[in-house]
């Protein structure tokens, strides 16, 4: 019989015991590369609120928002009982040939929070199914009839073949092949979206473009289009017919201010609006595109195409999911979501600001809005430069390098010093991510500001020798 370690087995392995695992069965380099940074050498005991409970007793808050996932923060009491609640009730989840009281609720939820007419739901699991739903459903819209779709330079949607050839920004280093027809346009420029359906027009005039997809607010560079731009878009999608697709996966759930970014400015509805992380409430892998009547009317309802959109995945609407979705939906609108993140941004804004003024020296910018903000990081002793040069060449060709080893020194200063967990993006300028739950206390807000000036107080040069020596030591 096969040698299994079962699940009491996995309760009980140490550090060293799951990074041999990982490295026989998962991923050697990974393991390297976690570790080097200074992450990866603890494991978890559980997790509530704003903080992580490691197994030796640390007690780290969460600063990352787990990456957009974390509006409700770990292990909502509301998100842990509707799941006990579904399992207790010996509740049913497979067949699809049962309707589903879960997914016919969650798609009226949905419908509720989301403006206008963007009332035709459906439910995968991941935001790049997500956005290929979203994108399968535009190209459907025109019957295949148009071969375009356009995607703003600096965008993330995800790291499918069509939503990784989808992403315009910088976080994939080496070219998959993928869809057919991407044009792209810069971020916030509706000069340059003019140009680009232009470009792609045919010889006869008639416009080629099927979808514009678009992040309303760019959660991996910290930047946001302006109301005029999101304005202007809506039009000129009306004019050319084009399907207007909003990405908010990342800042869905009030994380910026609003339910949703795109929701702030009344009247503005797009095609079909795409959202995840936060939707599963911290617990549950769901994703959903939402689109327009006469959009979904046009492209999938009728007697032939009925289950076509299903075609993505076994795993849609499963019932879990849908209920935890649910009550996740509940949790954002009774616990004032929108209300929250607006309270934590006049903490957050005045309290960055304040160190930017302290350390002009290490911080050449800070944006963001509600629970969303990026420090910009810079400067740095010239030393930096040397041991760029001494790198692998594709590490040493990377402009920003300067500033992920200087953001990465702060954000593991925050962590070894002050058990505030960040991160940094790879997307834009790399700025360091801010982004606590939702339901993160004022005043712990307070904590990792006094921190963050606390650390950049130590000075960027022996931030970086400590964190350079303890790179070099741990790599022997
Ligand atoms: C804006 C946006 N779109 C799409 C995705 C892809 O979502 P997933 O990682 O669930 O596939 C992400 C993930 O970070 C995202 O931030």
């Amino acid at each position: 019989m096969a040698e299994l370690i079962g699940l009491e087995g996995a309760e009980r392995l140490g550090v060293d015991e799951v990074h041999d695992l990982y490295r026989r069965y998962v991923n050697k380099s990974q393991v390297r590369l976690m570790t080097s940074f200074g992450f990866g050498r603890e494991l978890v005991d559980h997790a509530e609120g704003a903080y992580i409970h490691t197994r030796d007793g640390r007690r780290i808050l969460d600063f990352t928002g787990g990456v957009g996932v974390l509006n409700h923060g770990h292990n909502h009491p509301r998100i842990v009982a509707a799941r006990q609640r579904f399992q207790e009730q010996r509740r049913m989840e497979v067949h699809k040939t049962y309707f589903s009281p879960y997914l016919a609720v969650l798609g009226h939820d949905l419908a509720q929070v989301l403006p206008g007419d963007l009332n035709k739901s459906f439910l995968p699991n991941s935001g790049a199914e997500a956005v290929e739903g979203a994108v399968k459903l535009a190209f459907k819209y025109h019957g295949g009839k148009r071969g375009t779709i356009l995607r703003s330079d600096i965008s993330f949607h995800g790291k499918l073949l069509g939503s990784g050839g989808l992403t315009g920004g910088a976080q994939n280093h080496f070219a998959f092949p993928t869809i057919p027809g991407i044009g792209s346009f810069r971020y916030d420029d509706l000069d340059s979206v003019r140009e680009a359906v232009a470009a792609a027009r045919r010889p006869d005039g008639r416009c080629d473009v099927y979808a514009i997809l678009i992040e309303p607010f760019s959660a991996s560079t910290i930047r946001w289009c302006s109301e005029d731009f999101l304005r202007g878009l809506r039009d000129l999608c009306t004019e050319e017919d084009i399907v207007l697709v909003f990405d908010e996966i990342y800042t869905g759930w009030g994380k910026t201010g609003s339910m949703f970014h795109f929701t702030q400015y009344p009247g503005l509805v797009p095609d079909v609006v795409t959202t995840s992380k936060s939707f599963g409430g911290g617990k549950s892998s769901i994703s959903a595109y939402v689109a327009r009547e006469p959009v979904f009317q046009q492209a999938y309802e009728n007697m032939t195409d009925a289950m076509m959109q299903s075609t993505s995945t076994t795993y849609y609407g499963f019932g879990e999911e849908t209920a935890t979705a649910i009550e996740a939906i509940s949790v954002a609108v009774e616990e004032d979501f929108p209300g929250r993140a607006r309270a934590i941004e006049r903490v957050l804004a005045p309290g960055l600001d304040r160190i930017r003024k302290a350390h002009p020296d290490a911080v050449a910018e800070v944006r963001g809005a509600g629970a969303l903000f990026g420090v910009f990081l810079s400067g740095g002793p010239r030393i930096l430069d040397t041991i760029g040069k001494l790198l692998p060449a594709g590490l040493a060709k990377d402009p920003l390098l300067r500033t992920k080893i200087i953001t990465s020194a702060v954000v593991n200063a925050l962590y070894r010093d002050h058990d505030i967990f960040t991160y940094y993006t790879l997307n834009g300028q790399s700025p360091l991510v801010v982004s606590p739950p939702l339901v993160t206390d004022l005043a712990d807000v307070d904590r990792f500001l006094e921190a963050l000036d606390a650390t950049l107080s130590v000075g960027m040069t022996k931030l970086l020798t400590k964190f350079i020596r303890e790179r070099v030591s741990s790599l022997w």
